[in-house]
This record gives C-alpha cells, sequence and structure tokens, in this order.
C-alpha cells in the first residue's frame, strides 16, 4: 500500500489536549492517586509489572470471590484472575441496580422513526431478569451459546445481558447479515435457541426479519426454539412449539434472578469475524478478563465521568457493540445513547440533531460515517449545538489526516481531542491508542495502552524502527480472545504460529521517530469496507455458489468514503445463457448469501483470471489493475492474455 504509507509519512501537525481536558482525566486521577507523576512513569510501572497494573484495575471491580493469581501465561494460552469468581453482569448490572445508581438512566435508545425510550439501571436490572428466567424455562442452561439476530433494539442488549447473566454465552450476528450467515453461525455453535425479531426499518425500508430467518430454520437441526421480539408489529409466522414471542417469554416472569457466579475464564460470547478462509471465525471471549479490560480503556481512554451521554455508533452486531456499548459503559455505570438507524437518514443532520437533544459529551465512530459527512459539508453539523462535546473517537479502520482534522474541527470545535484507537474482534479493548494525556498526531493511533508490547517486525520477527511491517503484540492482555471455538488449532495456527508466542495482528503498521504507530490497513485477504470486516474468500465462494459462475476473484479497491470497495472479477460457466443485467443479479445474490455489507460495487464478466503455472489465481496483479498501478511481473503467469482482457474490461 505504497500510496498510504507516503501520504501519512507528511503529517507532522501535532495537537495537545488542553490543560482543562488532561489534568480533569480519569488518567491522571489514577497516576496521582498511585505516585506516578508522568506518563512514562505510568509505561515504565505498567512494563515492569503489568499484573500489578491489571490488579489494581481488577480490584475496582466486584468479585464473589478473589482471584488467586492474576496471570497464567503459556503462550499463546493465557488465563487471567485465576479461580476468581464473577460475572460481568452483577458489575454492569446487579451492583447499579441495588445502589445509588438506580433510577440513572442506562440507556437513551432513539428509534429510526424518532421515537425515545429510556431505561434506568433498575428497569434494566428487570427486564433483564425476567427474560433471564424465561430463558431458564426455555431450557437454557448454563454452558449452552444463544444464537441472537437482533437490530438495535434494547432487546439486543437486554438479550445478551440475561444470557450472561445465568451462565450462557451468546453469539450475536449482525443484524445486516443476511439469514444464511445466522444459519452458518447458528451451526457452528451448535445453539439450541435463537432470538430474533418480527423486522425492522432501514433507511425507511422495512426488513422481514422473521421471515428471512424462516428461509433457513429447516437447516439449522439444532435449533429447538426460537424467540420473536414484536417490533414493526408485523404479522409473521409462528411456528407452533418452535416460535415464541418475547412477550410472552417474559410474561409472569420474576424480577429478580439469581445471577450465576462463574469462573473468571468461563465464555462470555462468541463473535464470529471474518479470516482469510471463507469459515468465519468464533472469537471467543470470557468474563474475568475481558471486563477488567475493557473497562480500564473506556475509563482511561474516553474518560467517561458520572455525568457523561456516551454515544457509541457502532452497531453491537460488531465488537465495538459488545465491549462499549454494552459492557463496558454499564460497568462504569454512564448514560450511552442507543441509536437504531442510520446516521444520515432521513437527512444529513440526524447525527448532530442527536448530538445536540440528548446533549451528548463523548461520541465514538467510524472514520466513513467522518468522510461520508465531509462530503456532505460543514453546512450539515453547523446547523447544530455541539458544545455539550467534549472527547471524540474514531475505530475500525484508519482515519486519514484531513478526515480527522476536519472530525476535530466541524464536530469537536478545535476542542475535543480525537482518540483514534486501534484493535480487533481478537482483542476486546483497545491496544493501541491516545490517552486524554497525549499529544495527537492526526491519522496516528499513538501509543500501546500501558503494558501492552506492540511492536512493528519484518518477515524475521525482527523490529523495524522504519517502513512498513506486520503490527504484533508481544505481550498477554486480559481481554484477549481465548481461543477460537470448536477451531483450537485455528486460534493457534491464524494467530501464533508465524512468530511463534507473539501475536499477529494481520494488520500492516509503521512506526516514526517518536514511537508513534501509523496502522495501515490489512495485509491479508481480508477487506474492511466501511470498517466492516469481509473476507474475500467468502464473498468469492458466495458468488461462486451462483450456478451460472465457473470462478470469481475478489479485490478490494480503495474508496474515499468507504475506504474499500469489493470488485469482483467473474468467469461464467459456458453453458451459462440469457446473462442479461447479470451483474445485478450477482450484487443481489451475495446480498441474500452474506448481506448487503459484503455485496461488490463492482462487477465485471470476463473469459479468464490471471493464473499462476499451479492454476492460482494471482490476486496481486488484479489488485493492481483495479488500483491502476503497475502490474509488475507477470511472466510467471499460465495465460498472460487475461492481464490485458482485465486492464480493458476495467
Ligand atoms: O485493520 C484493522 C482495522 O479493523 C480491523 C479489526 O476489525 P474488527 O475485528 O471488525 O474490529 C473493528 C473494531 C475494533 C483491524 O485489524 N482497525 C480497527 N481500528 C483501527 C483499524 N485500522 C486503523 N486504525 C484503527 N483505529
Amino acid at each position: 500500500m505504497p500510496g498510504k504509507v507516503d501520504a501519512l509519512l507528511d503529517e507532522k501537525r501535532i495537537f495537545k489536549p488542553s490543560k482543562d481536558i488532561s489534568d480533569g482525566s480519569n488518567i491522571q486521577k489514577w497516576m496521582e492517586n498511585h505516585g506516578l507523576s508522568s506518563y512514562s512513569e505510568l509505561i515504565e510501572a505498567a512494563a515492569r509489572s503489568p499484573e500489578w497494573f491489571w490488579d489494581e484495575l481488577a480490584g475496582e471491580l466486584e468479585w464473589f470471590s478473589p482471584y488467586s493469581d492474576v496471570l497464567k501465561w503459556d503462550p499463546p494460552h493465557a488465563e487471567w484472575f485465576l479461580e476468581g469468581k464473577f460475572n460481568v453482569v452483577h458489575n454492569a448490572l446487579d451492583r447499579h441496580a441495588k445502589g445509588p445508581n438506580k433510577d440513572k438512566t442506562a440507556y437513551i435508545w432513539e428509534g429510526e422513526s424518532g421515537e425515545v425510550r429510556t431505561l434506568t439501571y433498575l428497569e434494566l436490572y428487570k427486564k433483564v431478569n425476567t427474560f433471564a428466567n424465561g430463558l431458564k424455562r426455555l431450557g437454557v442452561e448454563k454452558g449452552d451459546v444463544v444464537s441472537i439476530y437482533l437490530p438495535m433494539i434494547p432487546e439486543l442488549p437486554i438479550a445478551m445481558l440475561a444470557c450472561a447473566k445465568i451462565g450462557a454465552a451468546h453469539s450475536v450476528v449482525f443484524s445486516g447479515f443476511w439469514a444464511k450467515a445466522f444459519r452458518d453461525r447458528i451451526n457452528d455453535a451448535g445453539s439450541n435457541v435463537a432470538i430474533t425479531a418480527d423486522g425492522f426499518k432501514r433507511r425507511g425500508k422495512l426488513i422481514e426479519l422473521k421471515e428471512a430467518v424462516d428461509t433457513i430454520l429447516s437447516q439449522t437441526p439444532t435449533i429447538e426454539r426460537v424467540v420473536v421480539v414484536e417490533h414493526e408489529g408485523l404479522e409473521v409466522s409462528m411456528e407452533e412449539g418452535r416460535d415464541i414471542w418475547w412477550h410472552e417469554v417474559v410474561q409472569g416472569m420474576d424480577y429478580e434472578c439469581e445471577t450465576e457466579v462463574m469462573d473468571s475464564e468461563d465464555p462470555l460470547f462468541i463473535l464470529y469475524t471474518s479470516g482469510t478462509t471463507g469459515k468465519p471465525k468464533g472469537v471467543l471471549h470470557v468474563h474475568g478478563g475481558y471486563s477488567v479490560g475493557i473497562y480500564a480503556t473506556l475509563k482511561f481512554v474516553f474518560d467517561l465521568k458520572d455525568n457523561d451521554i456516551w454515544w457509541c455508533a457502532a452497531d453491537i452486531g460488531w465488537i465495538t457493540g459488545h465491549s462499549y456499548i454494552v459492557y463496558a459503559p454499564l460497568i462504569m455505570g454512564v448514560t450511552s445513547l442507543l441509536y437504531e438507524g442510520t446516521p444520515d437518514y432521513p437527512d444529513p443532520g440526524r447525527f448532530w440533531r442527536m448530538v445536540q437533544d440528548h446533549g451528548v459529551t463523548v461520541l465514538y465512530t467510524a472514520p466513513t460515517t467522518v468522510r461520508m459527512f465531509m462530503k456532505y459539508g460543514e453546512k450539515w453539523p453547523a446547523q447544530y449545538d455541539l458544545s455539550s462535546l467534549r472527547l471524540l473517537g474514531s475505530v475500525g479502520e484508519p482515519i486519514n489526516p484531513e478526515a480527522w482534522i476536519w472530525y476535530h474541527k466541524h464536530i469537536g470545535g478545535d476542542r475535543c481531542p480525537v482518540m483514534d484507537t486501534w484493535w480487533q474482534t481478537e482483542t476486546g479493548m483497545h491496544l493501541i491508542t491516545p490517552l486524554p494525556i497525549s499529544t495527537l498526531k492526526p491519522g496516528s493511533a499513538v501509543k500501546p495502552f500501558p503494558t501492552i508490547e506492540a511492536d512493528v517486525v519484518d518477515d524475521n520477527g525482527v523490529s523495524l524502527k522504519s517502513g512498513g511491517g506486520h503490527l504484533v503484540i508481544r505481550s498477554p492482555w486480559p481481554s484477549m480472545f481465548r481461543t477460537l471455538y470448536r477451531d483450537p488449532e485455528r486460534y493457534v495456527e491464524a494467530y501464533w504460529s508465524k512468530f511463534p508466542g507473539v501475536y499477529l495482528s494481520g494488520d500492516v503498521a509503521r512506526l516514526d521517530e517518536d514511537g508513534y504507530f501509523w496502522i495501515q490497513g490489512r495485509e491479508d485477504d481480508v477487506l474492511n469496507v466501511a470498517g466492516h470486516r469481509i473476507s474475500t474468500a467468502e464473498v468469492e465462494s458466495s458468488i461462486v455458489s451462483h450456478h451460472a459462475v465457473a470462478e470469481a476473484a475478489v479485490v478490494g479497491k480503495p474508496s474515499s468514503v468507504k475506504g474499500e470497495e469489493i470488485c469482483a472479477f467473474v468467469v461464467l460457466k459456458e453453458t451459462s445463457t440469457n446473462l442479461e443485467n447479470f451483474q445485478h443479479i450477482l450484487k443481489d445474490h451475495v446480498k441474500i448469501e452474506i448481506g448487503p455489507v459484503a455485496s461488490p460495487s463492482t462487477v465485471k464478466i470476463v473469459s479468464d483470471l490471471p493464473k499462476t503455472r499451479s492454476g492460482k489465481i494471482m490476486r496481486r496483479v488484479i489488485k493492481a489493475i483495479v488500483r491502476g498501478e503497475d502490474v509488475g511481473d507477470v511472466s510467471t503467469l499460465a495465460n498472460p492474455e487475461a492481464v490485458s482482457e482485465l486492464k480493458k474490461a476495467f
């Protein structure tokens, strides 16, 4: 990705958070309380004894019974807070509902239509308990996996918390994926119970979720019960004995439900993410360490205080939502905004109107959203009072310096520092990130969080002081994933085998002379489309599953708004006829197979794809064509003529 590296290399501007922000920050106070007089003292102390650092933070949460040791590290397997008894829901809900926070608002929910509902900690607690009791009645037990496929409605966090409360793991599938993705994830997890809704609206258009789920339920042999939330009041078919309405599940259920005493290392959830092969990876997180890691990062990076209104504008179906909409803000006892719809619907003022109307103080979103608003122009945010904002955040993809500067100026009024947080589904929490006391450089995720040993290395694992290389993490961290569900070998092979005992992130990064990290993007065949991780292999196998298709190659093309767009080159079977409008048919096919986020923006029908003599598709060559770059040496190709055809097609 030479273009990107060069552009970032030129970036020399720096920004310092105001004295008010840094002096009043949680991290500053914590340092003072621990006798640390500077950031470098903090980093040194944490590096000298990571176990001390994490022990202190774990001590800010409530444990049913204490852990014996902070860490057992047997690379690549870590255990944190050994033998501790813990449940995240006790920390996120029970203790607030029974304490001074009970009448504090936990969630302000805004629907796409503009409807607003609020839930206090006590109300949320009761809803979680009644649903948890209902799940038990449906036969859900500790250790089960419940599959959840819900839009951004309050029932989604309620369902997750209810599972965790009774010791079942949840597996949430993004509602923007199509039902076949839900089917595959149910089957991988072996769930007996699935939770969905009748439907929801996306940009005013009705998505009939239950109807979509009905099409896959004959292919999910383990499913016994399907709970359906009535959200849009749709008429849906309910199969006797299998399907049950949410309101019937909670009917007559007790407001109290005992919180299961879990071991620190017991599973909390599985979240599927894309890897280099078509098969999604079931990333597994646990109760204890995960909670400590996300709590510490939300507290120190986003600096949340009692009166903050926090808006993490992600979807709960992704890790950002799991960690920073559901679990960490509730552990901290703050008020969060939960938004059902799209940021620019019905007009590009929607997002900013919500910041104004709800008095949002800290906003966390993705670069793709920032770039979309840059395109609409500053006249939209300028119409609203955004003076409540104190801090801003970015996640999901590299934020280009111009978008950072725009965000800082037009949204943050030149006073809100931008926290560009680098992390992944696997890491559970921010790993490379600024703190509100850091000097910021637009486009850089700044430095590793205390205790995190991040590095940039060459192919031999040797540290690089300049130039792009593999971004690796050399130390364990509490909210690291513990394994890939039902695939422990892939856990070792995909992440820990290239450099034994060192975590391979799959990203390329560069370090500058001040030790700042500049993340360049993925180094594998994983695309990042508008902050969504999508594997080329998954899209290719979906295209090839169409009966008229013989072969397909999928590559990413840089996009000024979405970061990357999906381009597909497709070879049809000779027997295929009647191919009018085939590009659209294939786009729709992928939409139905995976979901709209994975649908290619460009489909080109070609007669051949460039291949090596051993028959491997040369994606490097296709990528170069799509990017308008030099294709390099094609002498090893079995069919160099395919290159000129592709060039013409593009
Ligand atoms: O490529 C990196 C990019 O998103 C990937 C992780 O995607 P996912 O597991 O879906 O989690 C996204 C939300 C944490 C990373 O491998 N990424 C994430 N944050 C950043 C980023 N790239 C650059 N800068 C970031 N701040």
